[in-house]
């Protein structure tokens, strides 16, 4: 009765882990956590003009694409049931200016293919960002003068931006450049513009890091940056801060809550989920998509499989879905199976 046999036997043998894994059918039993295509944001890039796909190269799959091609992707993307697109627009270089002013023309390409796309697919939700970076001869998210990006008179701007997106027919607004205070006002504004059921998805901590180069790239402001985003973005050192920033987001309104950059940033996500309960969305971003790629394309490791688990392992941390550029062939692989 006393021998070590049996006393192992009396412990383990209530606890086999192994029991609930031995087949396909326990292990489909007892799954905890499923990635569906309910789950994916494609985020997209667009570039001027008409006809042309561009593949971007640090991000081997992904293309630029001009509105045209962009509103049949989208229509794509809906055919396979994602339910948003988020756009991100590489605008010509003479364009750009100290203040990013091309931000506020309420035909400038972003606000061009919101339009097409809610016109072609007015089933696929059109996440839209404002932040300047796209917009601004620097590179940065805000204006920035005698060295500093300015705070408040970024957020007018953003403001005045999210609301011409929101007219050009914009779901949601996913104000991206972490300045103070801009969702409170940007709330506001669209209340205000009659914008009450355009949501905001707030990029509520995003964090100063080395992930976004191919992004950069791809919207060619890489070679622009001067300096770094350190005074606006979250330092990668700090997860209480973080959850300190989301909940003033909260508190100003946000509908839903991103993390970014994604898998580094896990312990975020569940705090913010625990913290506040709102949608928890995560943004897989470009240097995340490269890494897998490259990995993949050296026959290091297995990209598809990789994707899947990593996305998965978003919903495990208590995401409700991911901003992914695997979004498509995610998708293409979850209906065949
Ligand atoms: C800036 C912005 C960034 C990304 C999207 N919008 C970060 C940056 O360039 O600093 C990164 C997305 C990615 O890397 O996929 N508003």
């Amino acid at each position: 009765m006393t021998d070590k046999t049996h006393a192992v036997d009396l412990i383990t043998g209530h606890r086999r882990m192994r029991r609930n894994r031995k087949a396909d059918w326990t292990r489909r039993m007892v799954r905890e956590n499923a990635l569906t295509v309910d789950d994916l944001i494609w985020p997209v890039f667009v570039i001027p003009g008409t006809n042309r796909i561009e593949p971007v190269a640090a991000m081997p799959g992904v293309n630029r694409m001009t509105v045209d091609k962009l509103v049949e992707a989208a229509k794509e993307a809906a055919d396979l049931g994602i339910p948003a697109i988020a756009t991100f627009p590489n605008i010509e270089m003479d364009l750009r200016d100290e203040t990013g002013s091309n931000i506020l023309l309420a035909e400038n390409l972003i606000n061009q293919a919101t339009a097409a796309v809610k016109k072609a697919v007015p089933d696929i939700g059109m996440i839209t960002d404002v932040a300047l970076d796209p917009f601004t001869s620097h590179g940065h998210d805000g204006i920035l003068r005698d060295g500093v990006i300015v705070n408040d008179e970024t957020v007018d701007l953003v403001t005045r931006a999210a609301v011409m997106q929101a007219d050009a027919g914009a779901d949601i607004i996913a104000p991206s450049e972490m300045m103070d205070g801009r969702i409170g006002a940007i709330r506001q504004a669209l209340d205000a513009a009659g914008h009450q059921n355009v949501g905001i998805m707030s990029y509520a901590t995003k964090f100063a890091s080395g992930h976004y180069g191919p992004y950069r790239e791809a919207i060619s402001t890489g070679g622009l940056l001067k300096g770094d985003k350190k005074t606006y973005y979250v330092d990668p050192a700090n997860g209480t801060e973080a959850v300190r920033d989301a909940a003033l987001d909260v508190e100003e309104g946000a509908d839903m809550l991103m993390v970014k950059p994604g898998l580094p940033y896990l312990d975020i996500c569940w705090r913010l989920k625990e913290a506040f309960g709102l949608p928890v969305f995560a943004y897989q971003v470009s240097g995340e998509y490269a890494m897998v790629k490259a990995a993949a394309a050296n026959g290091w490791i297995d990209g598809e499989k990789v994707m899947m688990e990593q996305l998965l392992c978003f919903k495990r941390a208590g995401c409700d879905g991911i901003l992914s550029y695997f979004a498509m062939d995610v998708a293409r692989l979850l209906a065949k199976s």
